[in-house]
């Protein structure tokens, strides 16, 4: 097995509240816990040996960890990585976005749930205008593609869709549609009565626009991406409750203390952080080859599960989407 994309959580701290996933007296890493730059790029230059070619960079916020673009730095100096992403809530990103590109960050993904000012403050407790701000300008710099995600939530945010459409096409980024899930829960807990299946999004979109087509672009897999014919937009649905994506996952999450999750669905984790700080490289490579057979493992296990009722109790904070 191969294992060919890592998620990267840098920190457990983030400087939004979002209601499904913050809790409310959330317990931080303490500061000497959490991976140091150096050890993550240890890692992933390690990792490359067994297929690692794509990294995205999450929180918790990424941004809120000093001299992020650092890590972006570490990570590109490694020539077997071909793709490094970020997921952010751009809260902040005005401030970053040059330095990020200069480091050589390739792609972003922007969390916005809604495109109500109001709307987007009673979710996330933050400014929408701030978060617009830093797309225009990280399109100016040029970043591409932007990938902007929606949690689609029943009652709350089901009426956006079309807008989220038209932004799409307005900013000249692409939109993914993800469904809500058991996972990482926050101060209001998940409810099955808070899950939009999204072929009914899809079907809404294609009554005002027809036929939507399947991209040939190739994502890491857990998005079906379709496009609008002539307008070229780019449209993802995110499916993991109406219809999961088990089949073939080979992605890895490293969390910011250092474990390595296997499966975002369950709490399967192997820590790596004492064979980084305190083994050698065969150490390393001896664990990684571990890794490899506990994820396939994994993968059998879930296969056979119900994917609506996750195990995981890990908050959705400290793992970054
Ligand atoms: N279900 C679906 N998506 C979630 N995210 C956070 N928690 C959940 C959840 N329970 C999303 C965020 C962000 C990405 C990192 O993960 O909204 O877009």
């Amino acid at each position: 097995m191969e294992i060919s994309y890592l998620r990267i959580s840098v920190t457990d701290k983030c400087n939004l509240k979002c209601f499904y996933c913050r809790p409310d007296n959330q317990e931080f890493i303490p500061h000497e816990e959490i991976l140091r730059y150096e050890e993550i790029a240890r890692l992933v230059k390690a990792m490359t040996k067994y297929g690692l070619r794509k990294v995205r960079i999450t929180g918790g916020e990424p941004l809120v960890r000093p001299q992020i673009e650092n890590l972006v730095k570490l990570i590109r100096e490694i020539p077997e990585i071909e793709d490094i992403g970020m997921t952010t809530n751009a809260i902040t990103l005005k401030h970053h976005a040059e330095k990020l590109k200069e480091a050589g960050l390739d792609r972003l993904n922007i969390s916005i749930d809604s495109l109500k000012p109001e709307l987007f403050h009673q979710i996330t407790k933050g400014r929408l205008e701030d978060v617009l701000e830093g797309i225009r300008m990280s399109k100016k710099l040029g970043f591409d593609p932007i990938k902007v995600n929606a949690v689609i939530i029943k009652g709350l945010n089901e009426d956006e869709a079309l807008d989220f459409v038209k932004f799409a096409i307005d900013y000249g980024v692409e939109v993914r549609f993800i469904e809500m899930m058991p996972i990482g829960q926050g101060y209001i807990k998940w409810d099955e009565e808070m899950v939009k299946p999204l072929d009914q999004v899809r079907e809404k979109i294609e009554e005002r626009y027809g036929r939507l087509i399947p991209s040939t672009s190739i994502g890491s897999g857990a998005a079906r991406v379709y496009e609008i014919p002539k307008l070229g937009v780019k449209i993802g649905f995110i499916t993991p409750i109406s219809n999961p994506f088990c089949d073939g996952c080979s992605k890895l999450r490293l969390t910011a203390e250092g474990k390595i999750k296997l499966c975002l669905r369950t709490d399967e984790e192997l820590s790596v952080k004492e064979v980084l700080r305190y083994g050698t490289d065969e150490d390393l490579d001896e664990f990684l080859r571990k890794v490899l057979i506990a994820k396939e493992i994994s993968n059998l296990n879930i296969q056979k599960s119900n994917y609506a009722f996750s195990d995981c109790v890990r908050v959705m904070t400290s793992i970054g989407g």
